[in-house]
């Protein structure tokens, strides 16, 4: 007999703290969240605009975004068994813990942006490196580019090497902050349920829409299965 495992892939827009107020406790194995780290593309903080970051920007609304409330922070604690959390450095006095494993995303850069990024997490392990190269037109892997829709989107293969590490197929992952849904990719390739949020519209079709192709692209997933083994769910708020 054919035994069947079904994925969820929730992708939804609205304000992740309408969501994250609904969710049973520890109802998510991890989230890992990318939220706004009050900075900008260029590693300035958000009042200290150059000329050099304007040629950078690439939508206002993206830029304007504040860093989350703490209530964001104790909710995300209350619905995951455990956190990874990038810009961790610079949202360590909203997130109020310390951790002796935090990540390092060594993205392989060169000239403004920054060397690594850093993200904290809830485990109890040691400091681990990733080493990924994502810089500008440069990738990681320069034959299978992963095409950009999103001024801040990390790379589908990072996110990937991470969660081999730090989660299981079958397991339900959180994503409060979705942009161009690498995360979510990374989840189908995997086998791992995801709910996805994004708050802003454009952000959001795009996402969906890279996400649909992607599912069309792949014939099976992770363990060999059909791809139909994927649901796809969409809802908007
Ligand atoms: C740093 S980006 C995430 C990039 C993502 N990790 C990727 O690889 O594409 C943060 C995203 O969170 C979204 N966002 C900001 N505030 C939000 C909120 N309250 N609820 C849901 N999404 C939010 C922004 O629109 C933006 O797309």
């Amino acid at each position: 007999m054919m035994r069947f495992t079904t994925y969820n892939v929730d992708m939804v827009l609205g304000d992740n703290m309408h969501f994250l107020r609904r969710f049973p406790d520890k109802y998510f194995d991890l989230a890992f969240v990318d939220p706004p780290y009050g900075i900008r593309q260029d590693g300035h903080r958000e009042n200290d605009r150059s000329k050099l970051a304007k040629s950078k920007d690439y939508d206002k609304s993206l830029w304007d975004q504040p860093r989350p409330p703490r209530e964001y922070f104790e909710q995300l604690e209350r619905v995951s068994k455990n956190q990874i959390i990038w810009g961790g450095n610079h949202l360590i006095d909203l997130i109020g813990k310390r951790s002796p494993c935090w990540i390092v995303w060594d993205k392989d850069n060169s000239g403004n942006f920054a060397d690594c990024e850093l993200a904290y997490t809830s485990f109890d392990t040691a400091v681990r490196k990733f080493k990924f190269r994502w810089n500008g037109m440069l990738q990681e892997d320069m034959k299978n580019k992963e095409q950009r829709i999103h001024p801040t989107q990390k790379p589908v293969g990072l996110y990937k090497m991470i969660l081999k590490k730090y989660a299981k197929p079958g397991q339900k992952i959180l994503d409060t902050h979705s942009g161009s849904a690498s995360l979510t990719i990374a989840c189908i390739d995997l086998g791992m349920d995801i709910f996805a949020i994004e708050l802003v519209q454009k952000y959001f079709e795009d996402s969906v829409e890279r996400v649909e192709r992607h599912l069309q692209s792949i014939s099976h997933d992770f363990q060999g299965k059909p791809k139909e083994n994927v649901q796809l769910r969409f809802f908007l708020i």
